[in-house]
């Protein structure tokens, strides 16, 4: 491992690839005065300088319509910081270091003149620290704004990369689209002016170091390869619920919903790391492409299939941790007949050969119990048990349960005898936590995800044809259920794990979801 100046250990030196150096670059944020740069991108950017990652020439530039001046966006900076539950060292010194080359640029995201002004702000501080002309521009806005910011970068001369001289390079947030058609619009309004490897799509799932460790545990272990098949996996169950509701924000979330919030992008995603084939290399080429072959593989959901393979749920008041909670209704801008989803749960079947009839249940929703992440492979029954029935207290068959959030770990199940002079066997767990092994805190997605863009790997990014993959694969669904108004919402209580439908999905199958 390598060792920084303040003799910390660097966990980002390591990975799954080659690692390629930062060079200089100026980071401009589009949507500065913005939640998610608050909440997410300021305290990623100061962990990476206090982690001495960021390249020694270096600026962040924030581009927002409010008026600010440098002094107010540094406030937010140090505001951010301060309050940020992901930043892990408040170093004074880091942080005055990083205001110093932080910077502000008012304007409207359709304004040309703004993109001049901008142009020659960053010009002056190129200048400033030689930055070599290189610039990102992350691109935290609703999506409906995208295109257009592109295409005034591109008249102002801004974005494109120049042959053996300056990069430019675009992270684009998500949700990407909110539909397979809007998805291809969006890809076709970038790639008029970008080329494809300029265009860096986000989903910080990708960044989480549990769900990059799904890759190692799989493709770094000789033991797991030859079981992770259906001869010996009979089902795959992922779950991502979070205890939280929509925490104010009814009108993004009344147009988005749980499925174009999770299940299109970071359930797939994780999905995808479960089933995909090996690749050759980790290169963003390979990955990639074997990532997307299994979203292609997914088996389409036809609008007749849409009840039988899919349940949508919507959070009543209820109880969350012992405190009473709202309903999605009641929630503020959300209209009282709402048929928004909070709870999604589906049944995909990925048609190749390592996965035929093995079902992946999928299900995420808001206010459910407890925030939990999870991927658990659930494998076959031993094909006979020379033990009497009298003799088995629990045997659930075996289960490798991959913690990506909280309590990161994984844990193994399987049958154990129960000590004592009769023979009597009930199921036990062997357990992996990171935090025990490692000892030290993960950094945030967001940090490796800034920090890939500057090295220019694109491996942990979507590409255009893995987003339409996976809108294409969800739209079916989207429709069926924005036709059929008629569902009975609220359908769950705040605080449970959802509605009674999804338990007969999967119980239809003879199965029933994890007790967790
Ligand atoms: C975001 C969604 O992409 O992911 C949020 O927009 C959700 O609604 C969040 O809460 C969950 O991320 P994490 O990292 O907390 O699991």
């Amino acid at each position: 491992m390598s060792a920084t100046a303040s003799g910390l250990v660097n966990p980002f030196r390591e990975g799954l690839r080659t690692d390629r150096a930062t060079v200089p670059c100026q980071l401009v944020i589009f949507g500065a005065s913005g939640d998610l740069t608050g909440r997410k991108l300021l305290p990623a950017i100061y962990n990476l300088a206090q982690a001495e990652l960021l390249p020694p020439a270096f600026s962040v530039v924030g581009f927002a319509r409010n008026t600010m001046s440098d002094d107010d966006f540094r406030g937010r900076l140090k505001h951010a910081v301060a309050t940020s539950g992901d930043v892990r060292i408040r170093d004074d010194a880091v942080l005055a270091r990083l205001a110093e080359r932080t910077h502000y640029v008012a304007g409207d995201f359709h304004d040309p003149a703004a993109y001049g002004a901008l142009k020659d702000a960053l010009a002056g501080l190129d200048a400033e620290y030689a930055t070599g002309g290189n610039l990102i521009f992350y691109i935290a806005t609703p999506a409906s704004l995208f295109g257009d910011i592109v295409e005034q970068l591109h008249t102002a001369g801004l974005a494109h990369t120049e042959e053996g001289g300056r990069f430019v390079r675009i992270i684009v947030e998500k949700p990407f689209g909110r539909d397979f058609a809007s998805a291809k619009t969006l890809n076709t309004a970038l790639l008029k002016y970008l080329t494809e490897d300029q265009v860096y799509r986000i989903d910080h799932y990708l960044g989480k170091e549990t769900v990059q460790n799904i890759l190692v545990l799989r493709f770094a272990n000789g033991i797991f390869e030859p079981i992770w098949n259906r001869r010996y996996v009979d089902h795959v169950q992922i779950i991502v619920a979070e205890s939280l509701g929509i925490e104010g924000r009814g009108n993004f979330y009344e147009e988005t919903g749980v499925v174009r919030d999770i299940i299109q992008n970071h359930a797939l995603q994780l999905l995808s790391l479960v089933a995909m084939e090996p690749p050759t290399t980790f290169d963003a080429r390979d990955f990639r492409d074997e990532k997307i072959r299994v979203i292609e593989a997914i088996r389409p959901i036809a609008p007749a299939d849409v009840a039988a393979t899919c349940v949508r749920g919507q959070y009543g008041p209820g109880f969350v941790d012992g405190e009473s909670v709202a309903g999605y209704r009641q929630e503020p801008n959300v209209a009282a007949d709402s048929i928004t989803p909070t709870y999604a749960a589906f049944r995909f079947v990925v048609d190749n050969w390592r996965w035929a009839d093995v079902p992946f249940y999928v299900r995420s929703g808001k206010r459910m119990p407890k925030r939990l992440t999870e991927i658990a492979i659930q494998f076959k029954r031993a094909p006979h048990l020379p033990f009497r029935k009298s003799q088995v207290d629990e045997l659930s068959g075996n289960v490798l349960a991959l913690r990506i959030q909280p309590d990161e770990g994984i844990t193994l199940k399987f049958g154990a005898k129960v000590p004592g002079p009769s023979m009597r066997i009930r199921s036990v767990n062997m357990d992996f936590g990171y935090g025990a092994t490692f000892g030290r805190e993960d950094a945030s997605p967001y940090e490796r995800l800034i920090l890939d863009c500057m090295k220019g790997d694109q491996t942990l990014f979507d590409r255009a044809d893995g987003v339409e993959a996976a809108w294409a694969l969800i739209d079916p669904v989207l429709g069926a259920w924005q036709s059929d108004r008629a569902i009975a919402f609220p359908n769950y209580d705040a605080g449970t794990w959802g509605p009674d439908a999804a338990d007969d999905l999967i119980r239809r199958d003879g199965r029933a979801w994890r007790k967790l």
